[in-house]
């Protein structure tokens, strides 16, 4: 494959900025670079130089004016749930048996699963996204049609098939040993096959038996490397029934962690309610927590405390993700647009530079994969976002009166979706069909 140069305005954050105006956190060229050969970075920067580490031929894809970023990461999205998207005057309980269900029973169907599977990648791509964490159906062919149709575009993803055998229809559950089975199988299958990371996946402790928990935590004993995705602490009255179904434990996170569940690969989807001991628990274990704004307020569930989790004397490890289909849209910038108001409403901010930090390197150190991807370092994946700020008339007029960096970032996530990503690359290959305007690849 020949080398390629992709050249605009290239951005990359080194750390988490402490603040809007911490210039430190990240690396800015006006005039940059990013010099791809092999699926991967060999080099980025100013134009200048990284242009002359270019081989002979080597394709240049001209992006200028727009931001060359790493392409954004959704940490806990449903791949079956793309027709559930958009329904209707439920709180989770209701809409997971009135919506959700019946709606991943259709995925024991290996063709259906298919067709869904590469939706949801192009969908993904479409909006600038090239990693996912993504739950799949109980059917473990479901989770079969997702790794296969990552595999077909080198894209880096972790998933799971569901454990679930109790609190759902009769053709969507598995048993303990089924489900034990199951997932060693596709873990023998897909685990470190090119991008592909498994990940443990019982839905949460309402859908899970103890027995089934148990399954569950000893598949983390045999592959610790392995990270574990669940549920937690999301609406008041799926605690209350998790609790009752587990009176033993001290509370829901207790759970978890008495199964062996929590850890510094374990992710737990929006945990809103948390008490003190929980996210001290959380904390202590390094586990992560997943924050899904759109989600959270479409379902009614809470706001998730992002800056108080953060400051506390244990703090936790915090990541952002659409939660697609309780979730409201594929972008990681709309996300992020709900994930401001969403702080706001309880009284703080989310700078600009941080939330784009968030979606790109803190995703990827959340899921301990900084080091492939989430940054434009050398040797890591070519995973990449090109963003236009003025990708609409409203964009480009109040783009007139930006100055800053930092407020380019914020008009994006304001007004951005997927009409602002020009272009998205996975492992340095162009996903998106033609590029318009003054974009274009030249020899
Ligand atoms: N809790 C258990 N399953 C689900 C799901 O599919 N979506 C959301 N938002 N919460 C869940
Ligand atoms: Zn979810």
């Amino acid at each position: 494959m020949p080398q390629t140069l992709i050249r605009g305005r290239v951005l990359t954050f080194l750390r988490e900025p402490q603040g809007p105006g911490d210039h430190q956190a990240y690396s800015y060229e006006e005039d940059g670079a990013v010099l791809i050969d092999g699926g991967r970075i060999v080099a980025s920067g100013a134009y200048g130089e990284v242009s002359r580490a270019a081989a002979p031929g080597c394709t240049t894809a001209d992006h200028r004016p727009h931001l060359i970023m790493p392409g954004f990461i959704d940490t806990h999205a449903h791949f079956p749930q793309m027709q559930v998207i958009a329904s209707f005057g439920a709180e989770l309980l209701d809409w997971l048996n009135k919506y959700t269900f019946p709606e991943e029973a259709r995925f024991g169907d290996p063709a259906h699963a298919a067709g869904i599977a590469e939706f949801f990648l192009d969908e993904l791509a479409r909006h600038g996204t090239t990693t996912v964490a993504a739950y799949c159906s109980v059917h473990p062919q479901s989770a079969d049609a997702l790794f296969e149709a990552a595999a077909r575009r080198d894209m880096c993803i972790i998933a799971g098939k569901v454990m679930m055998d109790r609190n759902a229809p009769d053709n969507l559950v598995d048993t303990p040993p089924t489900s034990y089975d199951d997932t060693q199988a596709l873990i023998r299958r897909w685990h470190g096959k090119g991008r592909a990371r498994y990940a443990i996946t019982p839905r949460f402790a309402i859908t899970s038996s103890p027995e089934q928990m148990e399954m569950a935590g000893a598949l983390a004993r045999e592959h610790p490397d392995l990270h574990i995705q669940t549920h937690l602490s999301e609406n008041r009255d799926e605690i209350a029934l998790a609790c009752s179904l587990y009176p033993e434990a001290p509370d829901y996170t207790g759970i978890y962690e008495r199964y062996g569940l929590t850890g510094p690969k374990s992710l737990f989807g929006h945990c809103i309610h948390l008490s003190e001991r929980e996210a001290d628990a959380l904390s202590e274990s390094g586990s992560v927590a997943v924050f899904c704004p759109t989600s959270n307020l479409f379902l009614g569930s809470g706001l998730f405390d992002y800056q108080r989790y953060r400051r506390r004397a244990k703090p936790l490890r915090v990541a952002v993700a659409t939660d697609v289909g309780g979730g409201t849209n594929y972008s990681m910038l709309r996300t992020m647009d709900e994930g401001y108001k969403a702080i706001g409403l309880q009284g703080e901010k989310l700078n600009p530079l941080s939330s784009f930090w968030q979606i790109t390197r803190g995703n990827a150190e959340a899921l301990a994969l900084a080091d492939e991807i989430g940054t434009l370092g050398n040797g890591t994946s070519a995973d990449i976002v090109i963003l236009d700020a003025g990708a609409t008339p409203a964009m480009a007029l109040r783009m007139e009166r930006a100055k800053t960096l930092a407020e380019e970032l914020f008009v994006l996530q304001t007004l951005g979706d997927d009409r602002a990503v020009v272009q998205t690359y996975v492992a340095g290959k162009a996903m998106k069909g033609s590029t318009g305007g003054g974009d274009g690849i030249r020899d």
